[in-house]
């Protein structure tokens, strides 16, 4: 009987091999030899089929006996050895990948800074709804029934089953009048938030985007305090030795109104792309409540007085990145976004 013979050969050879394993280096190579699908013994096992059926128990229990041989002397061997060392699946001579960090948005980075500074100065976050009505976006504050900011063409107003005055607010005043219906003087608050203007996008401005208004409002306030505010704010944020200068201005919530300019943080008043070339940066639009707002939000304006400013919170990213399109802060471009971290 061949299958007989080589199995004997077989044992032999395993037999030699167990003795010659040192290591679990050697186990390893014993098992890929002998143990495994492709190995000796299986060989055997495969070559079992082609046995005379009256030989059959003779050949298989021999085989079985060295199967079970190398086995047990391969348990021994990793007992001894260890198991084998994981065949490595990472290829550590190829190129890493980086991590990608996310950052913050420039538009919530600003936004941040303006709320940090103000904060430091006393002046507490409030918000207010986005979807408002007429009488908080405009009827409050002072604007007349025929105001033209009231025109369909710059108010997205909101189709409502049973009412006519609902709209997206144009400007987070409207933020201002819920503050001081429910607060008591004195009143300390920066207003943060989105506002919506029917306007078309271009390079320049947006249907939707950000302001940020402050109101401050106390016995005695008056506008050597708006200004102090203003510039303290705009040297710690822009430019510690800026200049200057506000120029009048008309809103229809405050009296007197002024837009307030600062000399450009780039150029320092020479010109350049930045403030184009004019040598001034506008900052914000600001002023006196008008008493009639004070009035109508249920605070006497004989024994309180207070001033409000606001930002556009894109015109602020604009001037100090650069970016001379406003609508790049939202293509969500990493190339442009992962600059400013
Ligand atoms: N609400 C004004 C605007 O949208 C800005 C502003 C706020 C002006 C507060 C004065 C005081 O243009």
């Amino acid at each position: 009987m061949r299958l007989l013979d080589t199995i004997s050969a077989l044992r032999a050879q395993i037999e030699g091999d167990v003795a010659g394993v040192a290591s679990r280096e050697d186990a390893e190579r014993f098992r890929l030899t002998h143990l495994v699908k492709k190995g000796t013994l299986q060989a055997c096992v495969d070559e079992l089929r082609s046995v005379p059926k009256e030989d059959k128990p003779v050949v298989g229990k021999a085989l079985n006996e060295l199967r079970t041989l190398a086995e047990i002397a391969y348990e021994q061997a990793v007992a001894t050895y260890g198991a084998p060392a994981p065949v490595p699946t990472i290829d550590t001579t190829l190129p890493g990948r980086g991590v990608r960090v996310g950052a913050v948005h420039p538009i919530t980075q600003s936004v941040q800074k303006l709320v940090e500074i103000f904060g430091s100065m006393g002046f507490e976050v409030a918000e207010g709804p986005d979807v408002e009505d007429d009488d908080h976006n405009f009827g409050k504050l002072n604007f007349a029934e025929d105001h033209p900011a009231r025109d369909m063409q710059d108010t997205f107003f909101v189709d409502a089953a049973d009412r006519a005055d609902v709209l997206l607010r144009t400007h987070t005043s409207s933020v201002q009048v819920r503050v001081m219906q429910s607060m008591k003087p004195p009143i300390r608050c920066i207003m943060p938030g989105r506002v919506y203007r029917n306007e078309a996008v271009s390079a320049r401005s947006l249907a939707e985007f950000h302001q940020i208004e402050g109101l401050y409002i106390d016995k005695g306030v008056s506008m050597a305090d708006l200004k102090g505010t203003i510039m303290e704010f705009a040297r710690r944020f822009y430019d510690a030795h800026a200049e200057f200068r506000f120029r009048t201005s008309y809103f229809p919530f405050t009296e007197p109104s002024c837009e307030i300019d600062m000399s450009c943080f780039l150029c320092k008043g020479d010109g350049c792309r930045i403030c184009k070339h004019s040598g001034w940066l506008e900052i914000c639009g600001a002023g006196m409540v008008h008493p009639n707002v004070l009035r109508a939000c249920g605070i006497d304006p004989e024994e309180y007085s207070g001033f409000a400013f606001g930002f556009g919170v894109e015109r602020v990213v604009l001037m100090m990145t650069g970016i001379d399109d406003i609508r790049m802060l939202y293509d969500n471009d990493l190339r442009v976004l992962g600059q400013f971290r």
